[in-house]
């Protein structure tokens, strides 16, 4: 029988929520295995294997506390066997994380598997960006959707209305993973465009950086909304400028402006650089004691970006992504964000 099995590649705080929202759907909609296998970097929580609590409770206590969990979803600690027959692989994990598990998986795939990546970040090359849709594609061999939006995983597991972005480039793929993903409080809109919602989803995080330093320096709304503006207006110049064909609408939809939006007043990244204005720590200090075992994107992505922009010689074509660099990691005052904007 041709029923399509799901993998979910991750387990963190948004790899739970859409674990739960997958384990639901496949139950009520056709065409789809019962069972959802989840893929659980394992660790110990209070003396316990993480994926055996999963599993015993049905609530992820470390990275989804308050939410139960499908029962039809099963947290497996083994990457190979979370895979094993799956048709669709979801891989949701930190972006750091990629290139070691597609190493795992390659060769391994089901022949008709297909991916859907809702990782916010992206890779580097030799000749600037890879997104993580170009990075599974090449090593696994299967067609690539993406999926970003506006999306705190919180508010999600919570069933608050939302809206998200799957971009496609098989219009039968992008339908097939809106009908797998969709839900009354959560509403998919499909674009043509796989990169430009997947960049949007890993630039934005940026761009929260800087609305945290705003909200450190407690500047208010106006300065935050100029830092909102502005971002959008980099990321879209910076994505134009590395892949042709990106759409303009793409930024209009839940993965453009909205994201930029809930992540410049509700997201992590948001929340860590405000502390860093605050109290002069390190990123990488500040993630540890404020994030549980949760991690920022946004950091890393800085950097990547920087790299990138540095080596084309670019860094003045993006000043506020450049600045937001340079207040992270170069020890630059804070205050410089709104001056080298100007
Ligand atoms: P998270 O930050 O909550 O948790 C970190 C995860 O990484 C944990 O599952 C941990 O077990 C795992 N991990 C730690 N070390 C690892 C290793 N060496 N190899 C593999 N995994 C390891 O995770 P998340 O929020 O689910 O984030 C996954 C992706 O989803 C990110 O790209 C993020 O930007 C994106 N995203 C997050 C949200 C959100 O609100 N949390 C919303 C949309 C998109
Ligand atoms: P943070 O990783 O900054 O929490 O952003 C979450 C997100 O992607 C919301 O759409």
């Amino acid at each position: 029988t041709d029923v399509e099995k799901i993998a979910v590649i991750g387990s963190g705080n948004w790899g739970t929520a859409i674990a739960r929202i997958i384990g639901v759907n496949v139950v009520q909609l056709k065409g789809f295995d019962r069972e959802v296998k989840m893929w659980v970097f394992e660790e110990t929580v209070g003396g316990k294997n993480l994926t055996e609590l999963i599993n015993e409770k049905h609530e992820n206590v470390k990275y989804l506390p308050g939410f139960k969990i499908p029962e039809n979803v099963k947290a497996v600690p083994d990457l190979l066997e979370t895979i094993k027959d799956a048709t669709i692989l979801v891989f949701v994990i930190p972006h750091q994380f990629l290139h070691d598990v597609c190493d795992q998986l390659k060769g391994k795939v089901h022949i008709k598997a297909k991916a859907i990546t809702l990782i916010k970040g992206f890779d580097t090359s030799d000749t600037g960006i890879r997104p993580m849709s170009e990075v599974i594609h090449e090593v696994l061999k299967v067609p690539v959707c993406t999926l970003s939006g506006a999306n705190i995983a919180n508010e999600i597991a919570a069933e608050k209305f939302s809206e998200t972005t799957i971009g496609y480039r098989n219009r039968q793929e992008g339908e097939l993973f809106k009908r797998l993903f969709e839900t009354k409080y959560y509403r998919v809109g499909i674009v043509d465009d796989v990169v430009g919602v997947e960049l949007c989803g890993a630039l934005k995080n940026v761009v929260a950086i800087g609305a945290g330093i705003i909200d450190g320096l407690k500047m208010g709304d106006n300065t935050k909304a100029a830092i909102i503006r502005i971002g959008l207006l980099e990321m879209k110049k910076f994505i134009k400028m590395f892949y042709k064909g990106i759409k303009d609408e793409t930024f209009f939809e839940s993965c453009g402006i909205a994201d930029v939006i809930t992540s410049c007043y509700g997201g992590r990244n948001r929340k860590v650089a405000e502390a860093h204005v605050l109290t002069g720590k390190s990123f990488d200090q500040l993630e540890k004691e404020l994030l549980n075992g949760q991690k920022l994107q946004g950091t890393l992505t800085a950097k990547e970006l920087n790299m990138v922009l540095k080596r084309k010689g670019l860094e003045r074509e993006f000043p506020l992504f450049t600045t937001i660099y340079k207040i992270s990691f170069e020890g630059v005052a804070p205050q410089k964000i709104v001056e080298d904007i100007i």
